[in-house]
């Protein structure tokens, strides 16, 4: 008996606040003008304190469960993509499990950074194929502002918060929802793209305060580089190996990083524009939750069809990079 994974719920959740570009002019060295031209991004939401990413993957879970008609209770795993765990231990996964009721359900949360997304749901279409589970829950949720420095012009005005989810069944149906995948890392990508602080070799001290360790750091010229080529490269080659071409592509749902680099993977395919996902303008670099949130916002703009081709890809820190190839079953 063969499975596939089907997605029959979306929901996102974005904070209220928004931070613009006029007002990181007033915080650090920067114009509209600049971060507009080299990243799209005009403005970005902000969580604030007191809540971390398992409220905003909680709040877009439950629209999720919604849409997909599906209650808690029948969820049987949880996977979070994250790099902002509300805390190291325990899971966001299990906060998320408890704030939603979904008693009957397990969780991980998986770090594959801006990546963290597609590996995720690839990981969860797993245990629906094998024929283990026929419900489980994929969020993608990351509190940016929570590891970024605003005295940074680097980083400061490239990342935000937001939350996306999905809820996958399992259908026996063939050739239907999650269709295949490419996922890559090259771990020499570690040192141009991190956080140093508070793990366990460097584990949270005055010092590694003082020494602004507990934010993003990245050097943004090479890993703009990198980005370029694997996300073209990892588009290109899902594409070919799928036998499609780009008229049999519905919509393209690149990681929000920067829109040159989005531009590049379009470009690699022969995307016309009006195919290609772009809300980076609005909410910046979300981490693990540009691609859920760019797949609901569409789909609750009523633009998505039964049969639709979806590809998705990602690049983030580690290096990680992947792709995958969605029949839409809704
Ligand atoms: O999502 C995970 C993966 N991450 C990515 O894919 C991000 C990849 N990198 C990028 O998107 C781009 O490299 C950035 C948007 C981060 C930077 O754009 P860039 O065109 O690569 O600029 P740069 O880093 O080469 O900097 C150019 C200049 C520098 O000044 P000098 O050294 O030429 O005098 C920077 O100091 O721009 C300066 N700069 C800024 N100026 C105004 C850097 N940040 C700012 C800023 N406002 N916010």
């Amino acid at each position: 008996m063969s499975f596939k994974a089907k997605i029959i719920g979306v929901g996102h959740y974005v904070p209220e606040k928004v931070l613009d570009n006029k007002e990181l002019e007033k915080m650090v060295n920067t114009t509209d003008e600049w971060i507009i031209s080299r990243t799209g991004i005009k403005e970005r939401r902000i969580l604030g304190e007191g809540k971390g990413s398992s409220y905003m993957g909680a709040l877009a879970a439950k629209v999720a469960l919604e849409d997909a008609k599906v209650s808690a209770e029948e969820i049987e795993l949880i996977v979070v993509a994250t790099v902002t765990p509300d805390m190291f231990f325990p899971s966001t996964a299990c906060l998320i499990q408890h704030e939603i009721g979904a008693k009957n359900a397990w969780g991980v949360d998986v770090n594959g950074a801006c990546t963290g997304f597609i590996y995720a749901t690839a990981m969860a279409a797993q245990f629906i194929e094998s024929g283990r589970y026929k419900k489980v829950l994929v969020v993608g949720a990351d509190k940016m502002s929570s590891i970024t420095d605003y005295t940074d012009r680097n980083t400061c005005v490239l990342f935000g918060d937001a939350a996306g989810a999905i809820v996958l069944e399992r259908t026996r149906q063939a050739e239907t929802g999650i269709i295949d995948y490419i996922l890559r890392s090259n771990g020499s990508g570690q040192h141009y793209l991190y956080m140093k602080g508070g793990g366990s070799l460097h584990p949270a001290t005055h010092e590694t305060v003082d020494k602004k360790m507990h934010y993003i750091y990245q050097d943004g010229r090479t890993v703009f580089k990198f980005a370029v080529t694997g996300m073209a490269d990892i588009t290109e080659e899902i594409v070919k190996k799928n036998n499609i071409s780009s008229d049999d592509i519905k919509l393209f749902i690149p990681h929000q990083a920067n829109l040159r680099i989005i531009d590049a993977a379009a470009q690699r395919v022969k995307l016309a524009p009006e195919k290609v996902l772009i809300n980076i303008e609005k909410y910046g670099n979300t981490t693990a939750a540009t691609i859920p949130l760019g797949l609901s916002e569409t789909y609750y703009e009523g633009k998505l069809n039964k049969g639709d081709i979806i590809i998705l890809a990602a690049f983030g820190a580690g290096f990680t990079w992947g792709s995958m190839l969605i029949r839409w079953a809704k």
